[in-house]
């Protein structure tokens, strides 16, 4: 097992060896539902559509588009430790309305760049089991916010369903690890994704340590047979 300093170095490194193809492996292998997830991640930001959003873990800015896209005055902080996904996202940020609202910045999650009591909404798509300390992760996140701001984790889960379980894992450990890896050409990266899920939090526990940060009203949104959930949690 890593130490939470080498799992730093080993993610950001995966992720920059992986950057140029994130985007097309990502639609390929979610056949797309990736984007629905984040739509539906956004629409539960509604209440704020004019207040600033820091969006944590940003890669290459999916979800900072889809948060532009839905509310017109939104401005985003688009946080990322990988300056490789932030600029393979820069690159291909479509030159329309939403490109001057969303701001990439470079820094940790586990030391959020910003200042405290700042933000009406924090998202983290795919993210959060990327951390290597989640609670600090957990607390800066409460940190940022504004009192009343909402906190958004989009991230994998473990389906429970009987029928649904062997086949998931099936693609999740094996199909995948071998198509992303021909496409990316760093076949570890994909078997990391599959580990990372295995070994992440249950539900349960990540949703007791988001109240342990101070959220409040902490909720989880199961969606897709539970192969992913939304958690949310309220400052
Ligand atoms: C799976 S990608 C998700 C990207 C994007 N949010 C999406 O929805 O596709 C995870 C991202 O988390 C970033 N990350 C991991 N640990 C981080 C940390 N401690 N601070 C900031 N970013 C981190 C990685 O660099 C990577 O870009």
């Amino acid at each position: 097992m890593l130490q939470p300093d080498e799992k730093k170095k080993f993610v950001r490194e995966k992720f920059s060896a992986i950057s140029p193809k994130y985007d097309l492996l990502n639609s390929l292998l979610s056949m797309q539902i990736d984007r629905y997830w984040r739509w539906k991640t956004t629409r539960l930001l509604q209440e704020f559509p004019a207040g600033q959003v820091l969006d944590l873990c940003a890669g290459t800015m999916p979800l900072s588009l889809e948060l532009t896209r839905q509310a017109k005055q939104r401005l985003v902080l688009a946080v990322d430790f990988c300056e490789d996904m932030l600029r393979a996202g820069a690159k291909v940020l479509p030159d329309d309305d939403r490109k001057p609202r969303i701001f990439p910045v470079c820094g940790d999650g586990e030391e959020i760049p910003a200042p405290s009591d700042t933000f009406w909404g924090c998202t983290v798509a795919f993210g959060v089991r990327n951390l290597a300390r989640t609670q600090q992760g957990l607390n800066e996140m409460h940190r940022i916010l504004k009192p009343t701001g909402k906190l958004l984790i989009l991230e994998f889960s473990r389906p429970t369903n009987l029928l649904v379980k062997p086949v998931y894992n099936f693609y999740l450990n094996k199909v995948l690890p071998t198509v992303a890896g021909m496409v990316s050409g760093d076949k570890e990266a994909y078997e990391y994704l599959a580990s990372s899920i295995a070994a992440f939090y249950e539900p349960e526990e990540l949703l007791s340590m988001m109240r342990e940060a101070g959220f409040s009203h902490v909720e989880r949104k199961s969606m897709t047979f539970g192969i992913v959930s939304i958690y949310v949690g309220v400052k």
